[in-house]
C-alpha cells in the first residue's frame, strides 16, 4: 500500500551526480525517496545541498560492492514498513587508472560486483517487494550508458565491451580471474562490460517477469553527464577537458539536473510505461529534445547471453 499518500522509490547511489538529481526530481514529483548509499553523512549533506525536503527522503546504508551489505540493506528497508513502488539501480564505479583489480569481500572483481552483481542481487530480492506493492504502475529502472554500444559514436572508443562466452563468470570469477570473459584485467573494459550486463539484466527481468507481474522494466542513457564525480578517478586534465569536449564537439553533454529529470521521467511518467525499453534522447543537451526507444548493442540484445548471464550471476550471488 502507498503510505502517507506518497509512493516510494529506492535509488542506489543517490549521494551524487545522476542519482542525487533523480532523487530531487522524484521528490518534486511527490514521491518518497529512499537514498541507498554507502556514506550516510555524505548522502544526508547531498540531499540538503540540493534542497530535498526532509520529509521526502530516508537515507539507508548499502555497499553494492558487498553482497552481505546488499542483503542487510533489504532487511533494513523491510523493517521500515514502507511499500516499494519503484527501484532505480544507479550506483556505479569507474576506475580507469587502476593497474590491479580491487576485490569485493567475496573475492570478486569490484567494478563488476558494484555495478552488476550487487544490483543483480538487489533486483532479485526486491522483486518480491515490488510484487507486493499495490501501486498501479511499479517500475524497475537500471542506468545504461552509451559506452555499452559500439554501434554509437560514444561506444566506438576502445577498449570495447566484450563479455566473450562469460568464461570468467563460469569459472567462479575469483582470483586469478578478473574479467567476465576470463581475459586480462582492463579497468575501462570492466566498467563497459558491467554496463552491458546492466542492459542484459533489464531485458531478462522483462522477459521473465513483466507478463506475470505487470512490473515495467527499463533502462536509459540520459546523455553524457560529464560533470558528475563518476570521472573522479581519471586524470585531472581529463576531468577539465571532457565536459568542454562533450558540450562543444560531440553535443552529447547534459547537466546533472537535466539527467535527473530524465531518469525521474522514466521512473514515473506515463509515456515511459513500456517494459523492455532502452530510452535515449536525440541531441542530448537540449531540454526539449524528445526521447525515443533505442536499439541496444548486439551483445545487449543477445537473448541467449541474457539467460546465461542470469544463471551464472545467480550462482555467483548465492541465489541459484
Ligand atoms: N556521468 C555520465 O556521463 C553517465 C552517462 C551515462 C550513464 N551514467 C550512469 O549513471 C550512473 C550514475 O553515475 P554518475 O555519473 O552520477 O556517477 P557518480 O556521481 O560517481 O555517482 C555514483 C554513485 O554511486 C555510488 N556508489 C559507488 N560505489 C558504491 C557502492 N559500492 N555502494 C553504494 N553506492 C556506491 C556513489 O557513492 P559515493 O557518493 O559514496 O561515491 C555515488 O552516489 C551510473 O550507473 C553510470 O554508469 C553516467
Amino acid at each position: 500500500m502507498v503510505q502517507n499518500g506518497k509512493p516510494t522509490v529506492i535509488i542506489t547511489g543517490a549521494s551524487s551526480g545522476v542519482g542525487l538529481y533523480t532523487a530531487k526530481a522524484m521528490a518534486n514529483k511527490g514521491w518518497h525517496v529512499v537514498m541507498a548509499c554507502r556514506n550516510l553523512e555524505k548522502a544526508e549533506a547531498a540531499a540538503q545541498s540540493v534542497g530535498i525536503p526532509k520529509d521526502s527522503y530516508t537515507v539507508l546504508h548499502i555497499d553494492l560492492g558487498s553482497l552481505d551489505s546488499v542483503r542487510q540493506f533489504v532487511n533494513n528497508f523491510r523493517s521500515t514498513g514502507k511499500s516499494l513502488d519503484a527501484l532505480l539501480c544507479n550506483a556505479a564505479i569507474y576506475m580507469p587508472l587502476i593497474k590491479e583489480p580491487l576485490r569485493s569481500p567475496e573475492g570478486y572483481e569490484l567494478t563488476m560486483t558494484t555495478n552488476h552483481l550487487g544490483h543483480f542481487l538487489l533486483c532479485n530480492l526486491l522483486l518480491e517487494d515490488l510484487k507486493k506493492s499495490s501501486y498501479s504502475d511499479r517500475r524497475l529502472v537500471i542506468l545504461g550508458t552509451v559506452t555499452h554500444n559500439p554501434d554509437e559514436l560514444g561506444g566506438k572508443i576502445p577498449p570495447r565491451p566484450d563479455l566473450g562466452d562469460l568464461e570468467g563468470f563460469a569459472n567462479g570469477f575469483k582470483a586469478p580471474i578478473t574479467m567476465i570473459d576470463g581475459k586480462k584485467f582492463e579497468p575501462v573494459k570492466a566498467y563497459k562490460d558491467s554496463k552491458v550486463c546492466n542492459v542484459l539484466t533489464m531485458r531478462e527481468l522483462h522477459r521473465r517477469y513483466h507478463d506475470s507481474t505487470g512490473i515495467v522494466f527499463s533502462s536509459l542513457y540520459p546523455g553524457c553527464v560529464a560533470e558528475t564525480p563518476l570521472f573522479r578517478n581519471h586524470y585531472p586534465l581529463f576531468q577539465k577537458i571532457f565536459p568542454i569536449f562533450q558540450k562543444y564537439i560531440t553535443g552529447g553533454y547534459v547537466s546533472q539536473e537535466l539527467s535527473g529529470e530524465r531518469v525521474a521521467s522514466v521512473i514515473a511518467d506515463p509515456e515511459y510505461k513500456q517494459s523492455g525499453a532502452y530510452w535515449s534522447w536525440g541531441n542530448r543537451q537540449k531540454k526539449d529534445r524528445k526521447s525515443f526507444v533505442q536499439k541496444v548493442s548486439p551483445q545487449a540484445r543477445d537473448d541467449e547471453k541474457a539467460e546465461k548471464l542470469w544463471d551464472l550471476s545467480a550462482k555467483l550471488v548465492g541465489l541459484a
